[in-house]
Order: C-alpha cells, then sequence, then structure tokens
C-alpha cells in the first residue's frame, strides 16, 4: 500500500525545504522527495541555493575579497602583509565544507520537524500520486492531500558554446576551477557572470565578458548600472556590450570564441576557460504526467495564481519553476505562503517589496521600480540620492564608491523603491525593504534615527535628500 501524506514537496531547495518545515510545523504529515546526490551517492537537500549556487558563490566572494583586501587595500591602513598567496584547493575546499554543513543542518531540521525525506525522482500523476523512481530504478508510490511542485532552474545553454568537461563550464564549473585562469572568458553579463568573473579577477584572470544586450544591467537602476560599469571596469573587467558568442572551438586546454559585435564587426580570443552565464530556465523535465492536470506557460514555467496555486486544485507550485525573480528567498517566502494557505490560514506575499542584491564589489542591491520604470508609468517622483564618499563611516572603512538612491511619490511620498551600489549594500538594502512592507514615506525615514557612524545613514540622507535637506551634501531647497 502506498503511503499517505497530507503534504507532498517535489525539490528540496530553499523553496521545497522551507515549504516542508514549515507545513510539518503547522501539524501536517509532511514528505520532501529530493533527487539531488552528493559524489558518495547520499541524498542531499538545500537544491541550486545551497549546493551549487547562493552559498558557494558567497563564500568564494568573500575568500576572495580577503585576499584583495589583503593584497591591495591593508596598506592604505598602515598593514604590510608581505607576499599574499591564495591556495585555490584550499578555498575550494572551504566553499565544499560550508556547503557541506549547510545542506547536513537542513537534514537535521527534517529530522527535527518530522518531515519525511524520500530519495529520488518525483512525478506527479492524476488524483496527486507521486510516482517516486529512486536511484537503483526501483519505483515506488506516495499520495498526498496536496503537492508543492518546487523542482528549480537549471542553466541555459547555448549552441554556439556546448559545455565541455573542464574548459567551457555552466555555474556549477564556475565554483570548481582548480587554479585562477589566465584568461577567463564569461558568455553573458548578468549576475552570475559578474559575480563569478569578480572571484576569479581578484585572483588575477584576465575577464571577458561577452553580453548581448547593448545596454548593461539592463534589470537595475540606470544610474546604478552606470556606476557598477565604471566600478568594474576600473577593477580591469572588460565588458564587451552587444556582442553575441558565434562559435567556440576547443583546443587541449582552450577555446576559441568568435563573436560578433553590434557593428557587424568579427572577432576571435582565446581563453583557458569560458563560463556560460546567459540566464537559467525552470525544470520541469519528468515532473508532469499529462494527466497531473498541472499547466506550463509558453516559456515553460508552471503556471500559478498570486498565491501559487496551479489549476489543478490542491497542487502549488514556489520557486523557480514559477513567474518571478529566480531568488532563493522569493522561492523561500512562497514556501512559507502555500503551507500557511494550505493549513486553513490566511496568507500572501508582496511582490512589489522582493530586494534583488549582486554580490560584486562593491554590492548592487535594490527593491522596488526603478526611476525609469516610473517615469515610463507616469508616476511623479522625488529622488534622494547621498553618495558614500560623504559618509564619515564609509571614509572610515577605505570604502567610498557609491551611492543611496531613494524614490519617493511626489505627492504622497510614499517610498517606492531604493538603489543601492556600495558598501553593504545587501545589508542596507533590509531597511528599505521594511520601510517599503509599512508603507512608509520618505520623511518616515528621514525622521529616524539612525546609529553614527554606520553606513545606513547613508539611507537616513537619501530620504532627507528627496526633500532636499540632506545634511551632509549641498541642499538643494531651503528649509521651510
Ligand atoms: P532549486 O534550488 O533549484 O531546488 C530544486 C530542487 O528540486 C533541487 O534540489 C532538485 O534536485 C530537485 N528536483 C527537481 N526535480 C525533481 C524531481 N522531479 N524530483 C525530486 N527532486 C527534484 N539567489 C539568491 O537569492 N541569492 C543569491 O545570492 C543567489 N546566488 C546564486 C548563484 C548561482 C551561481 C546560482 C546558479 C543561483 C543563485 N541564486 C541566488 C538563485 C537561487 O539559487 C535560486 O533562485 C533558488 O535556488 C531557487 O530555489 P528553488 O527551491 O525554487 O529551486
Ligand atoms: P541573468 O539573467 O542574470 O543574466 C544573463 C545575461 O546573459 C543577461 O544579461 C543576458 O542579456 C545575457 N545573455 C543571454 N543570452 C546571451 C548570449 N547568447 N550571449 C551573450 N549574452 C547573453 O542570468 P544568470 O547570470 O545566468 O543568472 C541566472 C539567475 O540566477 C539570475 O537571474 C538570478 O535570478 C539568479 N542569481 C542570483 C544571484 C543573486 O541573487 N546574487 C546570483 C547568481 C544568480
Amino acid at each position: 500500500m502506498s503511503q499517505e501524506f497530507d503534504v507532498v514537496v517535489i525539490g528540496g531547495g530553499p523553496g521545497g525545504y522551507v515549504a516542508a518545515i514549515r507545513a510539518a510545523q503547522l501539524g501536517l504529515s509532511t514528505a520532501c522527495v529530493e533527487k539531488w546526490t552528493n559524489d558518495k551517492g547520499a541524498t542531499v537537500l538545500g537544491g541550486t541555493c545551497l549546493n551549487v549556487g547562493c552559498i558557494p558563490s558567497k563564500a568564494l566572494l568573500d575568500s576572495t575579497h580577503k585576499f584583495h583586501d589583503a593584497k591591495d587595500e591593508f596598506s592604505v591602513h598602515g598593514i604590510s602583509t608581505g607576499d599574499v598567496q591564495m591556495d585555490v584547493p584550499t578555498m575550494i575546499s572551504r566553499k565544499d565544507k560550508i556547503v557541506n554543513n549547510l545542506t547536513m543542518g537542513v537534514a537535521g531540521l527534517f529530522k527535527a520537524n518530522g518531515v519525511t525525506l524520500i530519495s529520488g525522482k518525483g512525478k506527479l500523476g492524476a488524483d496527486k500520486v507521486i510516482t517516486v523512481t529512486a536511484n537503483d530504478g526501483a519505483t515506488s508510490e506516495i499520495k498526498a492531500k496536496n503537492v508543492i511542485l518546487a523542482s528549480g532552474s537549471v542553466p541555459v545553454n547555448i549552441p554556439p558554446a556546448p559545455l565541455t568537461e573542464d574548459v567551457i563550464l555552466d555555474n556549477e564549473g564556475a565554483l570548481n576551477i582548480a587554479e585562477a585562469p589566465k584568461r577567463l572568458g564569461i558568455i553573458g553579463g548578468g549576475v552570475i557572470g559578474l559575480e563569478m568573473g569578480t572571484v576569479w579577477q581578484r585572483l588575477g584572470s584576465e575577464v571577458v565578458v561577452y553580453e548581448a544586450m547593448d545596454s548593461f544591467l539592463a534589470m537595475a537602476d540606470k544610474d546604478v548600472a552606470k556606476e557598477a560599469g565604471k566600478l568594474l571596469k576600473k577593477q580591469g573587467m572588460d565588458i564587451r556590450l552587444g556582442t553575441l558568442v558565434t562559435g567556440t572551438e576547443v583546443s587541449g586546454k582552450e577555446v576559441t570564441v568568435t563573436s560578433k559585435n553590434g557593428a557587424g564587426e568579427e572577432s576571435s580570443q582565446t581563453f583557458d576557460k569560458l563560463i556560460v552565464a546567459v540566464g537559467r530556465k525552470p525544470y520541469t523535465d519528468g515532473l508532469l504526467s499529462e494527466d497531473s492536470g498541472v499547466g506550463l506557460d509558453e516559456r515553460g514555467f508552471v503556471h500559478v495564481d498570486e498565491q501559487c496555486r496551479t489549476e489543478a486544485p490542491g497542487i502549488y507550485a514556489i520557486g523557480d519553476i514559477t513567474r518571478g525573480p529566480m531568488l532563493a528567498h522569493k522561492a523561500s517566502e512562497e514556501g512559507m505562503m502555500v503551507a500557511d494557505i494550505i493549513a486553513g490560514h490566511k496568507a500572501q506575499m508582496n511582490y512589489d517589496c522582493i530586494p534583488s542584491v549582486i554580490y560584486t564589489h562593491p554590492e548592487m542591491a535594490w527593491v522596488g521600480k526603478t526611476e525609469q520604470d516610473l517615469k515610463a508609468e507616469g508616476v511623479d517622483v522625488k529622488v534622494g540620492k547621498f553618495p558614500f564618499a560623504a559618509s564619515g563611516r564609509a571614509m572610515a572603512a577605505n570604502e567610498t564608491a557609491g551611492f543611496v538612491k531613494l524614490i519617493a511619490d511626489a505627492e504622497t511620498d510614499r517610498v517606492l523603491g531604493c538603489h543601492i551600489i556600495g558598501p553593504q549594500a545587501s545589508e542596507i538594502i533590509a531597511q528599505a525593504v521594511i520601510a517599503m512592507e509599512f508603507g512608509s514615506s520618505s520623511e518616515d525615514l528621514a525622521l529616524t534615527v539612525f546609529a553614527h557612524p554606520s553606513l545606513s545613514e547613508a539611507l537616513h540622507e537619501a530620504a532627507l535628500a528627496a526633500d532636499g535637506h540632506a545634511i551632509h551634501v549641498a541642499n538643494r531647497k531651503k528649509r521651510k
């Protein structure tokens, strides 16, 4: 007889494992089906985020940032270090240890909360019956009152650059390069391209980024994108906009990339490694049988409403397989919302208030709409901007590049967006997220007391600047 659960989650990434834990906390009998195995054949939880995404990439970014500081920045503070070396295998194994600790930690949380882990690949059939195929090919069936689909995403591949064992790599391969390549090519100047380019550039790689679009970081506020382009170029990153890779030829341990720029000029360049980072696509291979009742949209995402309900009653989908940004925190929040709904609670999430961060140095972070989007919508806005160059704490830290830009509705003063490039942007943005979530005005932020000296004061000053009353930059308006 097949096992039956109140909730079966397919996929144990940050969407699925969080949904499973919350469902179990709410007293629902819960199972999570996961197919990811490690090199020892054991099932691992955490999905893309913990295994090959957010966490390992940030581990490498942190290691290489410390290396860069020691090598190039400490002397400003009077610290001499001698010849600073990076042992790449140690850096990689530290990253692997963190990944292992975290994935084991999730397995521990499953045990503590009473979530049943079912190893294997799940396929949803009619009447919410899930067929699980184990690694050895054995199949079993489980029945669910409710199903949460959370199978995530995989990298997009492009025909001119088919992946190879160790020269043309996707984002997973990019996390495990054994030594810094002398010449590194990257296809795609998006989030992964810039983060991984930063990692290896700090270790000495000459980095060339091929970006198909004419504009840089099209999803970011134009001021942030412009400043980022300038700073990354200064760091040595060669970002070629409007450039399409037309072919690659691998010869031994090298790859020659041919490309065409916007003017139609062809060129070729040889690299030791090439990373392909041109986006990710929803992963639904073998997930749904024809009679599951669940539909996909034209781009292959599982079709859901605002509360992640699919067309089939009792079946939900969350995270990267559904519309919206492909971000771990979006997946997790959806997971909690859906578990709450299944348990009979009222729940919804605010899709207008999801922060984005790019962990280059300086970091970029934003929430809400860009100035360009708001203007295109005809919204009358006021903008307050404060440069870190005028922040005492930023000066003390020798981190003065960038700014905080706060956008508020000109009429109601409600905060509509915040866009940051600068030190600790990933932390400062949380304050703007809270302000927006609480429906704050820029005046609310201007009237809030911020600790001095702190980088967060730049947000305070940006809020003051929205009314022309910043203290530490020249004022535009006379205070009434
Ligand atoms: P996933 O994490 O992809 O998990 C899906 C899980 O489902 C996987 O474990 C998979 O094995 C399993 N699965 C799939 N199909 C089946 C099946 N049929 N049966 C059983 N199991 C199945 N986001 C951020 O917010 N911040 C970051 O800093 C960040 N950095 C990133 C860096 C990189 C290099 C990459 C690639 C991504 C990064 N992301 C980041 C994005 C983030 O990893 C994803 O948005 C997030 O993991 C999506 O979570 P998910 O649960 O929807 O899917
Ligand atoms: P992306 O969508 O961020 O960037 C892909 C880039 O490749 C785009 O700029 C696109 O114009 C370009 N491109 C597409 N096809 C191309 C081609 N043929 N030639 C040259 N350029 C081409 O996707 P990316 O970087 O692969 O990351 C995938 C997703 O993972 C992100 O969208 C994000 O949601 C998530 N992620 C989040 C991170 C974070 O939160 N810090 C870090 C890394 C990934």
